[in-house]
């Protein structure tokens, strides 16, 4: 039998962020600029805080320049519209994002769709959506991305592999579906796409190859719905309270799981850092216009 392999987000994070860096190195003595990403942040989501923080320290870690533009939870939509219309025009950010969710007041899909798709490093415009479902260049959103990147560090091969990808999410499930069939270096794996609808999930997800769990509930999979020998990508992060502290639990029964898979991604630790290498990669790929 092949060894267990841990799918670590840490290293293969580390290993990303080096290469980036050193494309940021190689693209400043080509006369590129320095990369420059900035994130819109409104309100005090504790979870959004943390999440912009990390960003910016991988931006610091790899050579880019980043900016933080916060406005208050009952900011108007037209003063926000008016900081992306800035955003849009600043030759010196090359990628920006903003960060979700927003305060029900605002409009998400307006102020997505103000976003110049060149500058739209979360890949959430519908132009890029619909690059990406066409197989042109694009920005993909940052953690089917992230998820690649992670399959790709460990040599994991998904030509003519069974896919089940469990969740349809259109910033996960979906795109993940997508991709992973089309006929690139990073897909060419047949797909089966299983969601809350689907009757006898176990079937499906007994049959994959490469089983990829985006479905938001904690410990969705267990042991018994996993191939013996199967690869297993978990993207959940459910944050619970355990014994009175804030814990994030993966979507997969990870104890159990690692039993019977060859592979698997633990939470924390796993998809969660690579979703920041996603990020990052779509950032430098704007500053190099290779969208
Ligand atoms: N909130 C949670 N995840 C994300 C993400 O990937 N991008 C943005 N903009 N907001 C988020």
């Amino acid at each position: 039998m092949t060894p267990f392999v841990l799918l670590d987000g840490k290293e293969a994070s580390k290993a990303w962020k080096e290469t980036i860096r050193l494309q940021v190195v190689s693209g400043l003595e080509k006369n590129k600029h320095r990369p420059h990403l900035a994130a819109l942040l409104v309100g005090d989501n504790p979870a959004s805080n943390a999440y912009v923080a990390g960003k910016i320290k991988d931006c610091e870690e790899v050579g880019f320049k980043s900016t933080l533009l916060r406005f208050p939870s009952d900011v108007q939509q037209e003063e926000l519209l008016e900081a992306i219309d800035a955003l849009n025009r600043r030759k010196d950010v090359n990628g920006y994002i903003v960060q979700l969710p927003l305060p029900l007041h605002i409009d998400q899909k307006a102020i997505l769709l103000a976003i110049d798709p060149k500058k739209d490093v979360d890949g959430f415009h519908p132009e890029n959506v619909g690059r990406m479902a066409l197989n042109l260049t694009t920005f993909i959103p940052a953690t089917p991305l992230g998820v690649l990147l992670l399959l790709k560090h460990y040599s994991i091969q998904t030509e003519g592999k069974h896919v089940v990808v469990v969740g349809r999410s259109q910033i996960v499930g979906s795109p993940m579906s997508i991709l992973l069939s089309q006929n690139n270096s990073f897909g060419n794996a047949t797909v089966t796409l299983v969601h809350s609808k689907t009757k006898n999930v176990s079937d499906f997800t007994r049959m994959a190859d490469i089983l990829i769990a985006a479905i938001g509930k904690p410990k969705f999979i267990t042991a018994d719905m996993v191939k013996p020998g199967a690869v297993v990508i978990d993207v959940g992060i459910n944050r619970l309270e355990v014994d009175g502290k804030s814990r994030l639990i993966g979507d997969v029964d990870f104890d159990n799981v690692k039993e019977v898979a060859s592979a698997i991604s633990p939470v924390p630790g796993g998809v969660g850092l690579m979703t920041r290498i996603g990020l990052l990669m779509n950032t430098l790929n704007a500053t190099h216009e290779t969208r």
